[in-house]
């Protein structure tokens, strides 16, 4: 638990999981296995620790390289692995100009607008091609874009989100997406610690039926990332209606373009992919942490999407023929490497989803998964709660066929499963629970459909090539297959790992590594497992169950923050004396955030300022990050040396009847205060 593990105040999202039993298995139909990719039964033994690394080559077989690396794995910078040293290759042509000769007229992207009276767009990999290569040449000879350049990329889920990644790609420039739904600040916070001085954004685009003014954020981020000092001299705007500008927010003369008017100079215009260096960064993707400052996640070019595409073609069972919808957000990692990465490389389509699930009612999805005849779909536990909370939408009146379902982000009970097998899958379809993270590129756990039985509520053993060990806090290994929980951690390292935390190579090593390092000199691939910061048991069967985040970061709705990045956002508010924000359970959301604070003297609670907490959370982060409940206290729980006593919090927002000991509180009078404060209705 690194650099908390001192704090006794602290309690970790692991310790609020749901506990439930080991559930029965339920095998794929024989109708999946029969076209599955992966059926090899001798597979794991293959991939066994002691033919570690070379086995992980069949993964970079799946990508066509300009130079054939030299050298698999090079540990002598451990835990810097570098991965196909000495190889060349292109994520751009890889995902698209090397399916032309036999897939230039099929569909690439599937787009699928909100609004349900817009038609669907379906942009071929022809299309793909030739859009991706004028972009490319415009912020190359335009904007000055070069290999190595950072840019930023704040834009909804429309086809010019990934054709801009791809651009990029193309250059051998590192891109930084941030999620649509942040906030200007904080896409400003990335574009200052990425040191990106051009942003790519979008005028606008819908969010549950309304047209949000997008580009109004576009003016907040450059502007503080100037404050923060970082200038950004261009603004590329792309336009949800070509021809229709549909922000209010004025367009900068010399700093913003229009992009469908600036691009007409471009048309026809080819860029020849750059050659990267295998370990060259691909993209940074920020993600929550301990500390209140995301970390830029920097993945490179040859391991991740080697790994992206085997693991979408092992785990995903993906096949070009296939219609593939990954229902997540593109600016998340899941969306990097399925929907875009991982499907592109293997010349599959791929379909981008603009709205929220469930609008304008839960049956939503299962008519756009009618209309496209999707046959593998993959969400989080969250949508498969909400939609099922919605009355599902009615998934049997609707002529769905999935043969492959995913969940991802979160643990998924095994009576909400069992909803999305039977109800959803109409018991027809082998699910993947895959366990995985931003830092991690691609699975982690998963059972390998066609191989392994499902069981509801496991993530599943490990994914081939992948060797997990639970270690106890002082770093023994608890027995495998004890149902013992401890930190999960990987032995071995992988190509899909990240890098490095950009441009701060000591907190990698001090957050995921350090804990159960043996030597910190040893340039051995054995001495520095990768702690994953998840609690985890494992069963007799091998399978895994994840417990939650150990740190103080919550899971809420499969979207990870930091309950620090919380309580600084909190202390914006002038009022506010402290902060502190806990994880309480949810029926939907799995986790979210409740947030205590107290107040400088004098200032007054009330509903004004809860609103005005809540305000500078999702102003300062995003509206997902707002908590569920403000509560304005007369003190928070201290011990004598001043830490505050987060579990006793922890306890009370989960009803939990016993707060535990407040013998070492320094003021143990506000704990009944604050529970019959949060037991009034
Ligand atoms: O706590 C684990 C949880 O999500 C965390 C990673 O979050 P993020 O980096 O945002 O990536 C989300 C998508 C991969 C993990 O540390 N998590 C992820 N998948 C699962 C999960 N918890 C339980 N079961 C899963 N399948």
């Amino acid at each position: 638990m690194s650099d908390t593990s001192a704090d006794e105040g602290r309690v970790s999202e692991s310790e609020i999981a749901v506990h439930w039993g080991e559930e029965g298995y339920v095998r794929p139909p024989a109708s999946f296995v029969a076209q599955a990719n992966l059926t090899d039964p001798s597979i794991r033994e293959r991939m066994r620790l002691e033919n570690f690394p070379d086995y992980f080559a069949e993964c970079a077989e799946l990508l066509t390289w300009d130079r054939r690396w030299d050298e698999l794995l090079d540990t002598s910078h451990a835990p810097f692995f570098r991965w196909y040293v000495g190889g060349r290759l292109n994520a751009s042509a890889n995902c698209v100009d090397r399916h032309l000769a036999t897939r230039r007229n099929q569909a690439a992207l599937h787009f699928v607008p909100e609004p349900e009276d817009e038609p669907m767009q379906h942009v071929t990999f022809q299309e793909l091609y030739v859009r991706v290569n004028e972009l490319a040449a415009y912020l190359r000879d335009e904007v000055g874009v070069q290999a190595g350049d950072r840019v930023t990329i704040h834009m909804p889920m429309v086809p010019d989100l990934p054709i801009a990644m791809l651009a990029c790609a193309r250059l051998g420039a590192i891109h930084s997406v941030v999620f649509a739904g942040f906030s200007g600040k904080a896409c400003a916070d990335r574009m200052v610690d990425s040191e990106s001085r051009v942003l790519i954004t979008m005028d606008a685009y819908y969010r549950s039926g309304q047209l949000l003014d997008h580009k109004e954020k576009a003016d907040v981020a450059v502007a503080e990332a100037q404050a923060g000092g970082q200038a950004v001299g261009r603004v590329l705007v792309f336009q949800r209606y070509p021809g229709r500008y549909e922000s209010h927010a004025p367009l900068e003369e010399g700093r913003d373009v229009l992009m469908g008017p600036a691009l007409k100079a471009y048309r026809g215009r080819r860029v020849e992919p750059v050659p990267m260096p295998a370990e060259a960064p691909l993209f940074l993707m920020y993600t929550s942490g301990s500390t209140g400052k995301p970390k830029g996640a920097q993945h490179g070019i040859g391991g991740y999407l080697a790994y992206a595409a085997w693991t979408t073609k092992t785990i995903q069972d993906l096949h070009p023929e296939d219609v593939y919808w990954c229902m997540a957000d593109i600016g998340w990692i899941t969306g990097h490497s399925y929907i875009v990465y991982g499907p592109l490389a293997l010349g599959a389509a791929t379909t981008l989803y603009e709205g929220t699930p469930t609008y304008p009612d839960a049956g939503r999805p299962w008519r756009i998964a009618e209309a496209l005849g999707v046959n593998i779909f993959h969400t989080s536990p969250t949508a498969i709660r909400s939609l099922r909370k919605a009355g599902g939408g009615h998934p049997e009146h609707y002529g769905i066929h999935f043969k492959h379902m995913t969940t991802v982000g979160e643990p998924i009970e095994p009576d909400v499963w069992k909803w999305y097998h039977e109800v959803v899958g109409k018991g027809e379809a082998v699910i993947v629970d895959t366990w995985w993270q931003t830092e991690t590129g691609g699975f982690l756990c998963s059972t390998v459909p066609a191989l392994d039985p499902m069981k509801p509520g496991s993530t599943g053993p490990a994914v081939p090539g992948i060797h997990p060990v639970i270690f106890d806090e002082d770093g023994q290994e608890i027995p495998r297959g004890s149902g013992r929980a401890g930190n999960i951690c990987i032995a071995n390292p992988w190509p899909g790992m990240f890098q490095t935390i950009w441009k701060d190579p000591a907190r990698f090593v001090a957050t995921y590594f350090a804990k159960y390092n043996r030597d910190p000199d040893s340039h051995d691939w054995r001495d520095w497992p990768y702690m994953a910061g998840d609690g985890a048991m494992q069963a007799a069967d091998g399978y895994y169950r994840i417990l939650g985040r150990i740190d103080d970061v919550i899971n809420v709705a499969g979207h990870r923050l930091g309950t620090k990045e919380l309580e600084s956002a909190a202390l914006t508010v002038p009022d506010v004396a402290e902060a502190a924000v806990v994880a309480a359970r949810d029926p939907i959301k799995g986790v979210v955030p409740e947030i205590f604070v107290a107040l400088h003297p004098g200032r007054e609670g009330g509903p004004d300022l809860e609103r005005r907490v809540s305000e500078a959370i999702a102003k300062e982060i995003s509206p997902i990050a707002r908590p569920r409940r403000v509560w304005v206290v007369p003190d928070l729980p201290k011990t004598r040396s001043g830490k505050i006593m987060r579990r006793i919090l922890t306890a009370i927002a989960n009803n939990s009847p016993d707060v535990g000991d407040v013998t070492t509180l320094s003021n143990p009078e506000v704990v009944d205060a604050i529970r019959s404060q949060h037991a009034a209705p």
